[in-house]
């Protein structure tokens, strides 16, 4: 039997980043199903927040992170499409991977083309994955077609900068929005066709500027409270509002009779962990996303490095939207 130590961040209760702790773990063998993985670099995610803080309740002591890449181990009886030394990179439930080396299923684990480092594939999977499932499949009555404009909240973020340029490849004229001018340029650089500074411009007037009076088919809002009424109103008749995250507070109660008033609008709350549910479709999300980074279609932009015990300073940083594009926590 192994039993390895590894460094990891575990909170004993929910709350602010100083709650978040380096501790060591000791880590054992994969049983069936599971896989050993030691990582090369870790994704930070905005979940993480939610997780730490209580939004999302969490039972404790509880070891944080969905994201990370890195070479395989061991590998438990039953896996197949996984082989010690294998590059992975993977977005997955549990949680844990803010560590050096973790037991955890291989069901949502992937094999890592050679051609795509450790620290992008820890950076891209849950972000790219999500970015994935809500512009191919999460759409409006009728799909989504060339020429078609999406609002899409927080472009300048690490789901955001991903979704700017796959829009962009699809041939979506995509409205990005963000918090400061500097990262509305950003958002253009990656090819959004217009960006929005929402602190300082009144976004559902400057989308029916944009789009002559006709409203968006569909808005990607993952910033929750702070924009979802307004959100509504960039709709045209029986338009979507994808509803992804939390990033300002959760989405208030409302009555659904304020979808018929603003057009016959459509609402879903969508999670990446439905759509990765299977082994299969975690891997055909993959592939398409693969595909995207390899062939320069979508670059990962790696904003922010935290070594993993400066994990509070990069919580701090996420929350105060002080990050662009992804983070990543070096080991
Ligand atoms: N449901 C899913 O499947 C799924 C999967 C992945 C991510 N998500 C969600 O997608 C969003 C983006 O995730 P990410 O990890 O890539 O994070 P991120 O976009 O890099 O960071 C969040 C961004 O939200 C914006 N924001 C607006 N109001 C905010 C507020 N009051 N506090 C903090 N940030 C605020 C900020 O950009 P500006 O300064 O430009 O406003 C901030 O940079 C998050 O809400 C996350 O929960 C959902």
């Amino acid at each position: 039997m192994t039993s390895i130590t590894s460094k990891a961040v575990r909170i004993d209760q929910q709350g602010g980043p100083e709650q978040l702790k380096l501790v060591e773990v000791t880590v054992g063998d994969p049983r069936p199903g599971e896989i050993r993985i030691r990582h090369r670099a870790i994704g930070l995610n905005f979940i993480d927040v939610y997780q730490r803080d209580g939004l999302y309740p969490m039972p404790v002591p509880l070891q944080l992170g969905m994201e990370a890449a890195g070479v395989v181990e061991a590998v438990g009886e039953g896996v197949t499409h996984l082989q010690v030394g294998d590059r992975a990179a993977y977005a997955s439930q549990p949680p844990g991977s803010y560590c050096e080396v973790r037991v955890m299923p291989a069901k949502c684990v992937c094999k890592l083309p050679d051609a795509i480092s450790f620290e992008t594939g820890a950076a891209m999977m849950l972000k790219g994955l999500t970015a994935q499932y809500l512009l191919k499949k999460t759409l409006p009555q009728g799909g989504l077609q060339a020429g078609d404009f999406v609002l899409f909240h927080a472009a300048a973020g690490g789901v955001g900068l991903i979704a700017c340029q796959w829009a962009r490849a699809l041939g979506l004229q995509l409205i990005g929005t963000a918090g400061s001018d500097a990262k509305c340029a950003l958002a253009l650089q990656n090819g959004a066709a217009f960006a929005i500074n929402y602190s300082t411009q009144d976004f559902a007037a400057r989308v029916k500027e944009i789009t002559g009076g006709q409203g968006v088919k569909v808005v990607y809002d993952s910033v929750g409270k702070d924009t979802f009424e307004k959100s509504l109103d960039c709709l045209r008749p029986f338009g979507l509002l994808a509803s992804f995250g939390n990033a300002s507070g959760p989405v208030p109660p409302f009555a659904p009779g304020i979808l018929a008033a603003k057009g016959s609008l459509y609402i879903t709350r969508q999670t990446l962990f439905h759509h990765i549910a299977t082994r299969e479709s975690t891997q055909a999300m993959a592939d398409d996303l693969f595909a995207m980074v390899s062939s320069g279609q979508v670059k990962i932009h790696i904003g922010q490095r935290f070594a993993l015990a400066e994990v509070r300073q990069a919580h701090i940083a996420l929350e105060a939207r002080k990050t662009t594009g992804c983070t990543i926590l070096t080991l």
